[in-house]
């Protein structure tokens, strides 16, 4: 069966799913994104990824394409028709297509692309038994990673180095040497006494859903946690490390650029967070 995507107010087969080459989007990666897990048919947390989205676009001034219903409508109409009971929902919106000139064009109705792909739920629980391996990488980001910009070339490359060094994952840092977050996922440490420590959403990292959910489960389950900065020296010597994002969950680190985080085996409260996270799916 073809994937079917949503482009401009239709259902078309991937192979016919086009945006026209003058979307600024495509010239300017004049853009943002939403990710959205889908597990069991259920959109997870879809009303962040709304409000996200909405903050995204509004600080870019890019119009909502359509109301949060009838886009809430379509997001279900696109897993429906892909057939998937476990997916990324991927939502992208330009700010639509104009003869190619930098500053906002007058009257451009923005561009609205939906598509889901399958996740593999079970395969990212099987990697968090034995967790993942991570690479540090300079953040060479523009200044507004608070926006859920298409603007992704330093991401992909250094996600791209991670993965050339035989890693998952690439933990970007600032100028300091202060851990921003990774190139698709936010980053956390733990410390000898338990506390979970995530940087606080400033804008040098985006500010992710899965991280704010992991947060509430958190304190549901009384765990500690700290909003502040990190250096990279210090989480290599944290008692353990896990990234969060959408498609990975919460991912316990078990080495960084090459030294073993803990004893080098996903720590206690990156697993007990993991297990809260997937009861949190189950539920939803
Ligand atoms: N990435 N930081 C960055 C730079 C991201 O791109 C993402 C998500 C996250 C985690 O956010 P959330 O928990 O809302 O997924 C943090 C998605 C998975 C992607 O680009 O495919």
């Amino acid at each position: 069966m073809s994937r079917i995507a949503y482009v401009n107010g239709a259902y078309v087969p991937m192979d016919m799913a086009f945006v026209h080459i003058e979307d600024r989007g495509y010239q300017f990666a004049d853009g943002v994104y939403e990710g959205i897990t889908v597990a069991n048919g259920k959109l997870i947390d879809l009303e962040p990824h709304l409000d996200r989205l909405e903050r995204s676009l509004g600080e870019l001034q890019i119009d909502m394409p359509m109301g949060r219903r009838a886009m809430t409508v379509v997001f279900k109409e696109t897993v429906r028709r892909n057939r998937l009971a476990n997916a990324f929902l991927y939502i992208q919106v330009t700010r639509g297509v104009a003869k190619r000139d930098h500053p906002f064009p007058a009257g451009a109705f923005s561009t609205l692309v939906v598509t889901a792909r399958r996740l593999d739920l079970t395969a990212v629980k099987t990697r968090a038994q034995v967790g993942i391996k991570v690479f540090s990488q300079p953040d060479i980001r523009w200044g507004r990673c608070d926006v859920k910009s298409i603007s992704l070339l330093p991401n992909i490359l250094a996600k791209q180095a991670a993965r050339e060094a035989g890693g998952f994952e690439a933990v970007m840092y600032d100028e300091d040497g202060f851990v921003t977050e990774g190139s698709s996922t936010n980053i956390w440490m733990v410390t000898a006494d338990g506390t979970l420590v995530t940087r606080s959403t400033d804008d040098n990292i985006l500010p992710g859903i899965t991280r704010a959910t992991l947060m509430k489960i958190a304190t549901e389950l009384q765990m500690n946690v700290e909003t502040r900065a990190f250096t990279l020296e210090e989480a290599k010597s944290a008692a353990e490390m896990f990234l969060t994002s959408s498609t990975s969950c919460a991912m316990p680190i078990v080495e960084f650029d090459g030294v073993k985080i803990g004893d080098g085996t996903p720590g206690a409260a990156a697993k007990r967070l993991a297990e809260a996270y997937w009861v949190y799916i189950e539920a939803a």
